[in-house]
């Protein structure tokens, strides 16, 4: 018999780099499959589900015959909610022509790169990273360049090493609020990506998906820097900011000329996003942003109980709590890496965090957490981790 004919390079590489990192997500889920009872504070999705007022706007425009092919691009009402919430949070004049709305930020990353990359350019990305990035610029055929950030940096990324490897290169990714480190760049940080940009001629992608979850610091998008907005490709989402991680919509905001090809894209591609939902997204829109900070304000109230909760010991740092939704602790006090850490705090306390490593090499020797759980649950399972990590400094020091 014959076998299948071979698959593009492109698909096959898009994991080419080994192991996705999402290893002990995946073995938490199996234990809770198999009746454990296991804390999970792994991935980014809220505690709660999308408010029954927006469902009820979801249900409504289904019944009210949203139901057929909708407008590729985004309706126009959607595209001017997305610009409206845009020129409000950033003072930079935004048209619906500058918006291509998407079936989640996902989609609006990979579309970001399709735009900005040819096959074979490099695509520089920010490290710790979100797990998608090196995979997503694969998928466009475009090779990943990490650029490091470090703990000791507070993870802001440092403009001499972004520099050094931008000759060249087509785009640059960033992220802030930051997922994993939460770090929210500062204006410096902002002001050095936005030169390096204009320097070498790249497209940045700000991928701004938690820009409603900024605890210290402001967010800054970096499209508002001087002639940034020709080159800034922003991707943002309604999973984060107004929890409806499942409805799948998302958005880039770019300069026209780049939209009206995204558009070709969309069109040959996903062919858009179900009417219902972009229905569902209008009204959700339409609630501002007192309903954003209500969806946001569990993370603030845990990220104190974090902080109080550090407090009280010396062993485990966290650097960054500035924005998003996760605590990014240091545990290299404890001799272990991450993913021990994590592997044996499963194991024995049945408490699933991410290894630093799952998000790259920057961090290594860190847990993140996600404050996914209700305050409660949270206060108790943290306080649990900083037990075990104890216990585990004090058998390190008794075999020294
Ligand atoms: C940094 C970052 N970008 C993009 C996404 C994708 O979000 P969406 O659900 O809108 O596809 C996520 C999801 O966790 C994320 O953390």
């Amino acid at each position: 018999m014959k076998k299948s004919p071979k698959l593009s390079t492109r698909i096959t590489e898009i994991s080419a780099a080994g192991p996705d990192g999402w290893d002990l997500f995946r073995r938490a889920r199996a234990m809770i499959a198999a009746g454990e009872q296991v804390i999970e504070l792994t991935i980014g999705e809220h505690d709660i589900r999308t408010a029954p007022a927006i469902l009820q706007a979801m249900h409504d425009a289904a019944k009210q015959g949203h139901t057929g092919y909708s407008a590729i691009p985004g309706t126009p009402t959607l595209r001017a909610a997305v610009a409206d919430r845009i020129t409000a949070q950033t003072g930079v004049v935004t048209r619906p022509e500058n918006i291509l709305i998407t079936p989640g930020g996902q989609a609006a990353l990979f579309a970001a790169h399709h735009a900005a990359c040819d096959e074979g350019d490099t695509a520089l990305f920010i490290d710790p990273y979100y797990a998608t990035y090196p995979g997503t610029i694969r998928s466009v055929g475009a090779i990943p360049l990490a650029i490091t950030a470090t703990p000791e940096h507070g993870f802001q990324p440092q403009s001499n090493h972004i520099a050094a490897h931008a000759a060249g290169a087509s785009s640059l990714l960033i992220n802030s609020p930051n997922n994993p480190t939460g770090a929210v760049y500062t204006a410096e940080t902002h002001a050095e990506i936005a030169r390096i940009c204009l320097d070498h001629d790249l497209w940045l992608i700000s991928d701004e998906v938690y820009d409603s979850q900024v605890w210290d610091g402001t967010h800054l998008s970096p499209r508002a820097l001087p002639d940034m907005a020709k080159r800034t490709l922003v991707v943002g989402s309604l999973s984060k900011s107004h929890a409806m991680t499942g409805s799948r919509v998302g958005w880039i905001c770019g300069p026209e000329e780049a939209i009206e090809h995204l558009i070709n894209l969309a069109t040959n591609t996903n062919y858009g996003i179900a009417g219902f939902v972009q229905q569902a997204a209008i009204f959700a829109l339409a609630q501002g942003p007192a309903f954003e900070a209500e969806i946001a304000a569990p993370f603030e109230r845990r990220r104190k109980i974090t902080q109080a909760l550090l407090a009280g010991q010396n062993l485990v740092q966290a650097s960054t709590m500035q924005g998003a939704m996760y605590a990014m602790l240091d545990i290299r006090a404890t001799g272990l890496s991450g993913e021990s850490f994590a592997e044996a705090l499963l194991q024995q306390e049945k408490i699933a965090v991410m290894p630093g490593e799952s998000f790259g090499r920057a961090a290594a020797g860190h847990v993140r957490v996600a404050m996914t759980v209700n305050d409660d649950a949270y206060r108790d399972a943290f306080a649990r981790l900083l037990q075990f990590a104890q216990n585990l400094a004090g058998t390190q020091k008794r075999r020294a």
